[in-house]
Formats: structure tokens, sequence, C-alpha cells
């Protein structure tokens, strides 16, 4: 066995964890390599977001780059030891070195490169397959729990995306991402794969970000066209998976971020699309957590989701959804329609021009 991590695996395995999903696709983070030393610090401008105030999508996200970073390791034979720290400027602080990793994490890591947010329709097979059943279940706090999409369930869901036109602030914050990828496909979402009437993508993502142009657009129409779209995405597909923790608060979330890589992972093997459909439950978990940023009030319509989700999905009386996925049968995204990713010479603080790998002492 090698004793040393050669400079070409731990490029390998930043290639990999190049990879992570983020919200808006905003890749908050800056990494930093010293040998075998591995530090992720969160970009505090990267992810300011009005809802993501008291780090909430932040916890998610690093949740998910925790258990990429494990599973790229695993994929070269190495693992990562870490320290994690939830809510502070460095997320991670860890060592990559030689060893066995577990079957699983090597099984899932050819994974990484399939995996995509696709916002096609997908197929509408229901719950009737075996990778639905695999998924569920309770581990470390986290509840996986899978249901067909009622028309309930996506009238609610549906409710909860149009925030973002009734929040002029929330509106321009993700605004802010698409009209960085129309401009740059390193950045943010690619309106080529928005779900939405291709004319409204590319308009919407060559208006100024500005939250009064985006409350007005809402009123012209923007917010019946978006509602249409989701509904449509809620409708085709097969299954929606709930996220449940017991605790809610920033280290479930990170939890949940961990336990949602895995089980995007399973899906995309299985060969089914996942989106995930964030406002929804987002709203009611960091409602219950006391993460809603100051002065933010739910309206009632959404409140109302906290009833309906534990109906659907039998929460006791702590537990709450904190993050759903719509998910089915779907043939693999084609890759120009993929979100890109920044190089990582824009991500290595104080290296320009450096490659993956670099050493930054
Ligand atoms: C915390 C989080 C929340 C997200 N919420 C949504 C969402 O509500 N709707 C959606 O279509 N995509 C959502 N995404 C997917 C991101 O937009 C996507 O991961 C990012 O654009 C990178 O694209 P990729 O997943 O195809 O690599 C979310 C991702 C994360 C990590």
């Amino acid at each position: 066995m090698i004793d040393t991590v050669d400079s070409r695996i731990l490029d390998r395995i930043l290639d990999r964890i190049q990879t992570a999903p983020t919200a808006d696709n905003c890749q908050p983070w800056q990494v930093l390599v010293s040998d075998h030393h591995l530090r992720i610090l969160e970009d505090p401008d990267r992810s300011r977001h009005i809802l993501n105030s008291k780090g909430a999508i932040s916890a998610l996200s690093f949740g998910l780059l925790l258990e990429v970073c494990k599973i790229a390791a695993a994929e070269a034979d190495c693992v990562l030891d870490a320290r994690i720290t939830v809510g502070g400027p460095t997320w991670l602080d860890g060592r990559i070195d030689p060893g066995s990793a577990s079957p699983e994490d090597r099984a899932l890591a050819p994974m990484l490169d399939r995996r995509t947010t696709d916002r096609r329709p997908f197929g509408r097979e229901g719950l009737h397959h075996p990778v639905l059943d695999a998924v569920q279940g309770s581990a470390k706090g986290v509840r996986v729990a899978v249901t067909a999409p009622s028309d309930a369930l996506v009238e609610y869901l549906v409710q909860a995306d149009a925030i973002v036109w009734r929040e002029p602030r929330i509106a321009s914050d993700a605004h802010r991402w698409l009209r960085a990828g129309l401009l740059d496909p390193s950045e943010g979402l690619n309106p080529g794969n928005l779900g939405l009437p291709r004319p409204m993508s590319w308009l919407g993502a060559a208006l100024p970000a500005s939250p009064a142009l985006m409350s007005l657009c809402g009123h012209l129409g923007g917010r019946a066209l978006s509602g249409d779209a989701a509904r449509r995405q809620l409708r085709d597909c097969s299954a929606l998976v709930a996220f449940i923790v017991d605790e809610p608060g920033l280290d479930a979330l990170v939890a949940v971020g961990r336990r949602a890589l895995r089980v995007w992972l399973q899906l995309t093997a299985a060969g089914f699309g996942v989106q995930p459909f964030t406002m929804g439950s987002t709203l009611l978990h960091n409602q219950r957590a006391g993460l809603l940023p100051a002065g933010f009030r739910l309206p009632q319509a959404v409140a109302s989701g906290h009833a309906l989700s534990r109906q659907v999905f039998g929460l006791g009386p702590h537990q709450v959804l904190a993050w759903l996925f719509r998910t089915g049968p779907a043939p693999s995204l084609p890759k120009r329609l993929r979100t890109g990713r920044r190089s990582w010479a824009s991500q290595v603080p104080g290296m320009p021009g450096a490659m993956p790998g670099a050493r930054h002492c």
C-alpha cells in the first residue's frame, strides 16, 4: 500500500469535489490544499442570499460537499479524516491519506460525474421501483420518505415557490445566479435547463437583478408562468423524496445534505433524474428552527405546509420536513444542458492561474 498521496490523485479528488451541487450553482467556497491537508472555507459573498442569512442553505450545501469529498477520496483508495464546523468560516479541515474506504462509497463514486440537476419531465411510473424502497428509512436523525405527488402537495409546493415573486429580495438574490449563468457558463444557472419556457428563461436571465423590476415582472405574468412550470415538473415525476429531521437546526441540515447526496447518487445509478424543490421545505424548516431572516413572515398558504406535511409523511410533533426532491426515470441530461463550474484557479485564494492540487501554504 502507498503511504503518500500522489499529487495526481489529489487533482482527481479536487476535480470530483468541484462537481458538488450548490444552491443556484453559487459554488460558495475557497479550497486550500497543502500536501495531504485539505481546507474548505465558505466564501461569504458567494453564499449571500436572504434565505441564507443564518446559514441554513450553507449547512445543507456543506453536508452535500462533505459526502462528495469522502466518496471522491474513496474512489482514489484514500480516506478523508475531517473536522467539520457548522456556521464558522472554515467548513472543513482535514487530511486525505491512503486507506481502505467502504465498498458503498467506492460503488457510488462513478456516479459523481453523472449526478446532475434535471428540470425536464420525468417518467410517471409511480412508487413501484426498487430504488424508491432502497433509499427510504431512518439513520442519524434523518428519515427519508417517498410519496406520490398528490394534488394537495403539488399545490402547496407551487405556492411556496411563488414566494420568490412576493418577496422581491429573494427574487433578486436568486436572479443574481441566473444572470451570472447567462454571462459566464461556469457560473450560476444554465438558462437552457430551468424547466421554464425558453424565451422566458433567456429574457429573465437578461434582466438586471433589481427587486423592483422582479416584482413588476411577477405582476406581468412571471408568477403565473413559473407556477405553471413548477406544477408541470411536479406532476411529471414518479415520486417526491422527503428528508425529515427530528430536531431542526443547522446540524440537522448538514446531516440532511449528507444523506441527500447519497440518495441523489443512488437515484442517478438507477437511471432516475433528480430536481431539488427547496422553497416548500426550507421555509417550513427555517420557521421551526428560527432561521428565517428577521421580519420575514410566512403567508398563511405556506405556513399550512406544516399540517400538510405532518399528514402526508406521518410526522411526529417535533419532526419537520427539511428538504425535498422530485424524481423519476429519465434519460441522462445532455452535456450542453448541464451547469458549468468555476475553474480551480478562481477557487484557490492567492493563486492566480493555479491548477488543481496547487499548493497553498
Ligand atoms: C441547497 C440546494 C438547493 C437547491 N434548490 C433547488 C431548487 O429549489 N430548484 C432547482 O431546480 N434546483 C435546486 N438546486 C440545484 C442547483 O441549482 C444545482 O445543484 C446547481 O445549479 C448545480 O447543478 P448540478 O446539480 O446539475 O451540478 C439546489 C441545490 C442545492 C445544493
